[in-house]
């Protein structure tokens, strides 16, 4: 595994053919499988499990006493190492960066389309009131690269599936003026998406004269679930009586911004078996909460593996728990080693400690008795333990139970949960490069022209790839 093939090279904006791509997958699923000991221990079973008697011996020993600082440098990707590592993190390092799609956006000033009306004094606060700092950053750049596709390979209108609230829309409807048809399957959210669109609109009668709104269209936002076994003549008819078509050879682009789980495959499939559609845009998301066949053997379809290739290639599987660490912040944790956030890096301690004492007492409870606990300066275990359970039929377990020898031991050993969690999160960005290469190629296996890249910085948005595809009459 050392030496990878010269003809990998580095992907930050990537675009290749066929071939490739089934290269790249072949290598990154070795690489995967000889540490898949490793993505599939969850950290929650950290202490009951005894993961650190599972790391070879040597870097054990290297790990013992090193200053959690220094693992930050595991986790960087463009800089060269100061420190000593052992071999086979150099090597491993080495292979991840070949291998693993950029996490880092390039300077986009050649693919940027400002959008005015974002800027506007009177009308910019419609865009980003009640719209967090990591939306606002997402939903500005994504629109952008979709209102460009839209003039690239032009369509009619653009779907978007999983619209939410309809930021995106928004944009691309009275910033571009360009007409999106939403699929949303919660009510609500599109009730609160038609209310922003009407408020907007209210707002611009007033601060815009008639000729700078000509261009607007207001997005129509469904409520509908769009599942993997949708109809496209289902779909298909969705649109047409949304937007009131009488024709049949219409056009359109699919967007999707963080369309969870399955949907992302859906979206995927829909682009492929509808003539209609010739662009698809997305950025995915919770990548565990795919259908697989490990978790779903019954199901015909599955959100992964989509390619040929790899549904005819044996042991291509990611465990669950190596698809949820290929969406976790590596960036972040970095940060927090990097200036020793000791509070925040505790957090996972606490939780396996916790763990152990459920278990022990209900053995068939796992993971699952213990909730999401936000991490607050200076915790205690009790406290950590009583938030955690809180509301639960744990909250009454006898508080001397959190008091033992084996649970003192446990937080004792706090910084080893840390290690372990970096080299996990050393191998999310390859995860996530297996997934999305497989996407690729299912798109390419369908002579898809297709392009990945990261377009959101990562600190903010850690699920920041594109998947941009075209079919091949527009190439
Ligand atoms: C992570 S949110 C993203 C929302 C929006 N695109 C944004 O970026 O603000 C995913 C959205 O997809 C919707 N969704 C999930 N599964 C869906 C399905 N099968 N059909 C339609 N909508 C779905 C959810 O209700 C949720 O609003």
């Amino acid at each position: 595994m050392q030496n990878l093939s010269n003809d990998l090279q580095k992907p930050s904006n990537w675009r290749v053919n066929l071939d490739d791509t089934k290269i790249k997958l072949d290598v990154s699923l070795k690489l995967m499988k000889k540490y898949e000991w490793l993505l599939d221990a969850y950290v929650l079973d950290f202490f009951l499990d005894d993961h650190w008697s599972q790391l070879p011996e040597n870097l054990q020993l290297h790990f013992k006493d090193i200053p959690l600082e220094h693992l930050c440098e595991l986790l960087q990707t463009e800089e060269t190492e100061k420190l000593t590592w052992p071999r086979e993190l150099v090597d491993l390092k080495r292979n991840l960066k070949e291998l693993c799609i950029s996490r880092t956006p390039r300077n986009h000033t050649e693919t940027s389309l400002p959008c005015p009306l974002l800027e506007h004094p009177k009308l910019k606060h419609m865009f980003t009131k009640r719209v967090k700092p990591k939306k606002q950053h997402e939903i500005r750049r994504m629109a952008e690269i979709c209102a460009l596709s839209h003039r690239q390979t032009p369509v009619e209108f653009i779907v978007d599936f999983g619209a939410g609230v309809g930021h995106l829309a928004r944009i691309l409807g009275y910033g571009f003026g360009i007409q999106v048809c939403c699929f949303e399957m919660q009510d609500e959210l599109n009730q609160q998406a038609r209310e922003i669109d009407a408020k907007l609109e209210s707002m611009a009668t007033k601060h815009l004269h008639e000729s700078e709104t000509n261009h607007f269209q207001r997005p129509v936002h469904l409520t509908q679930r769009l599942e993997s076994d949708t109809q496209q003549e289902h779909f298909l008819s969705c649109i047409r009586d949304a937007l009131q078509l009488k024709k049949e050879d219409f056009s359109f682009g699919i967007v999707g911004l963080h369309p969870c789980g399955n949907l992302g495959p859906t979206l995927m499939r829909m682009f492929l078996g509808c003539p209609q559609a010739k662009f698809l845009n997305f950025v995915g998301c919770c990548y565990q909460k795919m259908n697989t066949e490990i978790t779903h053997p019954r199901n015909q379809v599955h959100g992964y593996p989509l390619s040929s290739f790899l549904k005819d290639t044996r042991e291509s599987q990611l465990s669950y728990e190596a698809r949820e660490i290929s969406c976790h912040a590596m960036e972040v944790y970095h940060d927090r080693l990097q200036v020793g956030d000791y509070e925040h890096l505790r957090i996972h301690s606490l939780r396996a400690a916790a763990e152990r004492i459920i278990v022990q007492e209900f053995p068939h409870l796992r993971h699952c008795a213990l909730r999401n606990v936000k991490h607050s300066p200076g915790m205690t275990f009790h406290e950590y333990f009583q938030r955690a359970v809180q509301g639960t039929r744990f909250e009454a377990l006898d508080s001397r139970l959190l008091s033992n020898e084996q649970t003192d031991e446990d937080l004792k050993n706090w910084k080893r949960i840390v290690v372990f969690y970096t080299l996990r999160l050393m191998l999310a960005p390859l995860v996530e490069s297996i997934i999305l290469y497989d996407r690729c190629l299912f798109l390419q296996e369908n002579d898809c022209d297709v392009r990945i890249e990261a377009i959101f910085d990562p600190r903010l948005s850690p699920r920041n790839h594109i998947t941009m595809a075209v079919k091949p009459q527009f190439l």
